[in-house]
């Protein structure tokens, strides 16, 4: 655990605190430890708040699904390092898991495992912190993580207050909730996640289907899955760690079924799927259509395994991320005129 600090940092470097790697700078910067200094936090934005009525709350995890869209942040900027889960109640079927904000998401999917509690594992190897999981309704492999979410805590840093919401209040859809776009002063401080003790595999996923095909079901297990899910992410999915990304770039665009029968004449091959209100076309395949899988431009690309991950080679500026990005949008709706919206929340 870092040095508990109970004085707010200014202009401290954000190029390690986000995956993309991008270099802004926060104005201001507070790294919270323990629950008891969210009043602290409260203090601090008040502080702010006096000298600057428009002072924005910007709260990084592991800064996995944000682009930093400016050099400066002109904001409190709050890292909740807040750790720790343990069980709230259980009965035979299931178990409520409380977990922290501030622990890492694909750490705490791999403790659920060890411990038999099924749901997360398809889940397995996503960047990022449990509080901020549910703020994008992280999915992968056929599940999505607001299915799995029975309620959550936050605190407002403007009022002070705590609040809990349902998994309904939380309105959680396609890569997206309550807290994308409203309640900007709240902060996730703690997740309740409802987890089933008998373990039923999801194999939806081509992919991961194929590994359990030989495998007798006894030796399929949470733990199994959670692994071979991370082997599936790390064969077509860089390491931030080597280059810098944010995962998807964009959503899977949804188009009507009409349109995709249109689009399906023209293009064969079209990758698409299934959903509750159309069809969603994998983005991935727009983008490599167009050709920009594997192009790289300065310091910016998309990923030559996965044409939907754009990565920064080393030294991007947001501005080279923006614009590469504005290219990929313009060549995929003059092509198939589908806008493409992008995935990560844009911070300005
Ligand atoms: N495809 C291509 N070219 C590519 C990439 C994909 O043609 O370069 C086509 C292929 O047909 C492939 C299909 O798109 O079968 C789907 O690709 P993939 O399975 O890699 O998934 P995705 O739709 O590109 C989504 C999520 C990922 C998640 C995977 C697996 C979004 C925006 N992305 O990607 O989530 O891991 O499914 O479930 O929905 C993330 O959100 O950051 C993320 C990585």
């Amino acid at each position: 655990m870092g040095k508990i600090s109970t004085v707010l940092r200014h202009d401290v470097p954000l190029e390690d605190k986000n995956t993309l790697h991008l270099n802004a700078v926060a104005k201001n910067f507070y790294k919270i430890h323990k629950f008891g200094e969210l009043k602290m936090v409260h203090k601090f934005y008040r502080q702010l708040y006096k000298e600057d009525k428009q002072i924005k709350l910007l709260v990084i995890g592991e800064g996995s699904n944000i682009v930093l869209a400016n050099q400066d942040i002109n904001a409190l900027v709050v890292c909740p390092a807040l750790k720790g889960f343990y069980i709230e109640r259980q009965n035979k079927d299931e178990v409520f898991v409380n977990c922290s904000a501030g622990e890492k998401w694909r750490d705490f999917v791999i403790k659920c495992c060890q411990n038999g509690w099924s749901g997360l594992e398809n889940l397995a190897g996503i960047y990022g912190t449990v509080g901020a999981a549910p703020v994008q309704n992280i999915g992968a492999y056929g599940e999505q993580v607001g299915d799995w979410i029975y309620k959550l805590k936050t605190y407002n840093v403007k009022t002070g207050k705590y609040k809990v919401y349902t998994a309904e209040k939380c309105r959680f859809a396609y890569r997206s909730s309550v807290f994308k776009t409203k309640h900007p002063f709240e902060m996730i401080t703690s997740v309740t996640f409802r987890l089933n003790k008998h373990f039923i595999l999801n194999d939806s996923y081509a992919a991961l289907a194929a590994k359990f095909r030989d495998v007798p079901d006894y030796q399929i297990t949470p733990l199994n899955v959670a692994k071979a899910v991370t082997e599936i992410r790390n064969s077509k999915l860089p390491d931030v760690n080597v280059l810098g990304n944010a995962g998807s770039f964009f959503k899977n665009p949804l188009v009507s079924k009409e349109r995709y029968e249109e689009l399906k004449k023209k293009y064969p091959d079209i990758s698409a799927f299934d959903d509750d209100k159309g069809v969603k076309i994998s983005a991935g395949w727009l983008i490599e259509k167009c050709g920009f899988k594997g192009k790289r431009k300065g310091n910016v690309g998309m990923y030559e395994k996965q044409a939907l991950v754009l990565v920064n080679y080393g030294g991007a500026t947001y501005q080279e991320v923006l614009s590469y990005a504005e290219d990929v949008k313009k060549a995929v709706f003059d092509t198939f005129n589908i806008e493409l919206e992008a995935e990560p929340k844009i911070i300005e």
